[in-house]
């Protein structure tokens, strides 16, 4: 046993954990040591090294890029160091109206002077103008404003199973997922996204979750129970390799949706909010869901979710039955007010499609040109995918030391998302920049990137 003296000075020790770094610890702070380690049972280990090598303060759950940028204009970054990078991530999807958007910013910054919280207690204007924008301009009928992605298909899991409910049909809460999807970190959202490899060490998956394959509707067909709540999928997967559900698929989903009495409920988390060049991407398909959630470009970088519904999926959401404290608070909805602003000026998403035709024509040249470093080019409108022969991460490493930000995606594929304000000057710029970081040499047209046979 030790008393607290013991531990606080074992605690000192292990504060000055530079005095292990730079040799051997003296020996009382050896003793310091192995007592922290029984009072620390999951520190335990043989070397001191693990015991001195303290987390760093950021929790490292993401493997960062050594780059720290200060500012951004547009489709631009800039780093601390003075470095510019041509913003072909756009904060995963996120960054709708490129970096500084001067309208964006000042009504961000009017909105902050004015009030930026006040709870859902009171009524929202901000909030009510953005509902109302929304369902005037897709197939819902009302708005749920929450504060990302998960929580926001978190809502529509919620929403679709007290549909079903109030419709008299409790025993329908199953929702059907597809394999290669990606719905948050939420427990049960990782449930709904099915990866074993997000899953390891969290525990028992929340159960009413299964899964299927992707574009196939006799396997959506064949895993409908009376038990099905809700069909539920990516239009565009974009985290497993911007894998796209074809328009008669989505048009097939809807047809047994209605002949079943299950719900059809998308995620256009990433590929909602004008990135394919329509408002939401299932619009491609001539199709309307039940429930849809979307989050990232619907803030430009403002955190903001919505789950929007038609009046009957909807009607069961009641005072009390759920809620979020931020969730549609008058900056968030200042934010994307500012946001709709742009993607709904007329001949915006037009201009959208029209960037996402040239990077199409230029990027299918270049996978001609480099057939040993890309084999294909998928996606719809600005959320593009390049699937790489060698490991993705080196062409996208390539890309960066060429000036160029992308994004990984599974399947080996290289994810462009550019700000839909890209303009064609930063098009032509992206590809020139992806053409110079994939070629060693221009005379014999060989690719740095390609395998050595
Ligand atoms: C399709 C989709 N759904 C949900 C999410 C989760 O969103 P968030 O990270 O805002 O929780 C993401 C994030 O990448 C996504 O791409």
């Amino acid at each position: 046993m030790y008393d607290f003296r013991t531990l606080r000075l074992t605690l000192a020790a292990q504060r000055s954990h530079h005095c292990v770094r730079n040799g051997s610890p003296a020996p009382h702070r050896q003793r310091a040591f192995s007592v922290l380690r029984d009072f620390v049972p999951f520190l335990n280990n043989d070397s001191n090294t693990k015991i001195t090598s303290m987390i760093p303060a950021l929790t490292p759950t993401y493997n960062r890029a050594d780059l720290a940028f200060e500012r951004g204009e547009g489709a631009w970054l800039y780093t601390t160091d003075g470095r510019r990078f041509l913003d072909f991530a756009a904060g995963i999807a996120t960054c709708s109206v490129g970096h500084g958007h001067p309208h964006l910013v000042e009504t961000v910054q009017q909105q902050a002077a004015k009030v930026m919280h006040v709870s859902n207690l009171f009524r929202i204007p901000q909030a009510e103008k953005l509902a109302q924008r929304l369902v005037d301009n897709s197939f819902a009928d009302s708005a749920f404003f929450c504060n990302s992605g998960a929580e926001a298909n978190e809502g529509m899991v919620k929403f679709a199973r007290r549909a079903q409910a109030l419709a008299g049909h409790p025993e329908r809460t199953e929702i059907i997922c597809m394999d290669g999807a990606f719905h948050g970190r939420t427990l049960a959202m990782l449930s709904a996204t099915g990866n074993p490899k997000y899953l390891e060490g969290f525990g028992t998956p929340v159960p009413g979750f299964l899964h299927v394959p992707f574009n196939d509707i006799e396997a959506v067909k064949a895993a409908i129970t009376p038990r099905t709540a809700a069909v539920m999928l990516e239009p565009i997967q974009g985290e497993s390799g911007i894998k796209v559900a074809s328009p008669e698929y989505l048009r097939a989903l809807r047809a047994l949706c209605d002949e079943t009495g299950v719900l059809l409920a998308l995620d256009e988390v990433q590929c909602g909010v004008g990135r394919t060049g329509k408002l939401f991407a299932h619009e491609w398909a001539g199709i309307k869901p039940d429930v849809l959630s979307t989050a990232k470009g619907l803030g430009g970088g403002f955190p903001i979710g919505a789950v929007l519904a038609t009046e009957a999926v909807a009607k069961g959401m009641t005072a009390g039955t759920h809620g979020t404290t931020f969730g549609g608070n008058p900056l968030a909805c200042a934010a994307a007010n500012a946001v709709l602003d742009v993607l709904l000026a007329p001949g915006f998403l037009e201009q959208v499609q029209a960037r996402a035709k040239l990077l199409d024509t230029q990027l299918d040249k270049l996978v001609k040109e480099a057939p040993g470093v890309f084999s294909e080019r998928r996606g719809l409108g600005l959320l593009i995918g390049l699937r790489c022969v060698p490991p993705v991460g080196e062409v996208q490493a390539a890309a960066q030391n060429a000036g160029l930000l992308c994004v990984t995606a599974g399947d080996n594929v290289l994810r462009l998302v550019p700000p839909l304000t890209v303009t064609e000057e930063d098009c032509m710029e992206a590809v020139s920049r992806l053409r110079q970081a994939i070629f060693s040499n221009s005379h014999n047209n060989k690719t740095v990137l390609e395998p050595t046979p």
